[in-house]
């Protein structure tokens, strides 16, 4: 017998083999070299250099021993990798895995890539230096089980970094909720189902967390720090860039997290 979380998992691992990341929105076959360009240069225009920076901490990991979680279509892990860190990956899906091996063989950088549930992480306790996790844990089942796993694998002063959707944001508090009010396909929908549809009609798990939810989340953890980014809604310009910048820091889509294993 299956549990409820394990037959709801086998529908997300599903949904992402049948839409890798940004596979929808790039004119190019996933995993040719023509869509790994196009989706470094979508990433690079998600944030200033600045945030980047700031979030992944990539000038820091030479040397490390850093875990991605969720690697996706491997641009996380390329960043590691050519940041000198020794990294492993895994996602749940199996597409994510040929392609993140790709990835890293078109810019000729090295990982271990393998297929593994964030819940169940098939490693030793205390093994690695770094764990990041960007934009995967808000659509795992058991969120806190992941992040009980990611602890558990963390040598004791290892770091911890995240992105998860921000429930405090001006999408979630704002856009969404006009698009309720005002768009005849969202009338009737609830938030659910408009955080689950950021990644796709069909994605069957997405969450929200404000900082104070995170706070408790990672509460084995120590000196949380936060920052977010993305507005997720000026496609057409409308919001000048100055208010932008000031409504991503504050109420920006995506929550960068960073916390330390005592
Ligand atoms: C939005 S993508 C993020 C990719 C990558 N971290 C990045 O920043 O580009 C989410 C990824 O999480 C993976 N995923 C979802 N649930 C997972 C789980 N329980 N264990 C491992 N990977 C999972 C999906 O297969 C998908 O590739």
């Amino acid at each position: 017998m299956f549990s409820p979380d394990e037959k709801l998992k086998s529908k997300v691992k599903r949904f992402w083999e049948d839409n890798p990341l940004s596979a929808a929105s790039i004119p190019f076959e996933p995993g040719t070299p023509e869509f790994f360009e196009a989706h470094s240069q979508l990433r690079q225009m998600e944030n200033s250099p600045e945030i980047d920076e700031w979030a992944y901490e990539s000038s820091e990991a030479s040397g490390k021993k850093l875990l991605d979680i969720g690697c996706g279509n491997g641009f996380v892990t390329c960043l590691y990798a050519r940041a000198g860190a020794d990294v492993t990956s895994v996602d749940i899906t199996e597409k994510a895995v040929e392609l993140t091996k790709t990835r890293l063989e078109f810019e000729g950088l090295s990982a271990d890539v393998e297929q593994a549930d964030a819940e169940n992480l098939p490693f030793d306790d205390q093994l690695f230096d770094v764990v990041v996790s960007f934009g995967v844990l808000h659509h795992t089942p058991d969120t806190a089980k992941a992040v009980s796993e990611a602890y558990r694998v963390l040598k004791p002063g290892g770091r911890l970094l995240l992105m998860l959707y921000h429930r405090n944001s001006f999408a979630y508090q704002l856009l969404f909720r006009l698009k309720r009010l005002l768009q005849p396909a969202w009338k009737g929908k609830s938030a659910a189902d408009q955080v689950n549809a950021v990644d796709g009609l069909g994605n069957p798990v997405g969450k929200v967390y404000s900082q104070k939810q995170v706070t408790k989340l990672l509460e084995e953890f120590t000196d949380h720090e936060y920052q977010s980014a993305l507005m997720f809604f000026n496609q057409a310009g409308i919001i000048p860039a100055p208010l932008r910048k000031f409504i991503e820091s504050r109420w920006g889509w995506h929550l960068f997290i960073k916390a330390n294993k005592p």
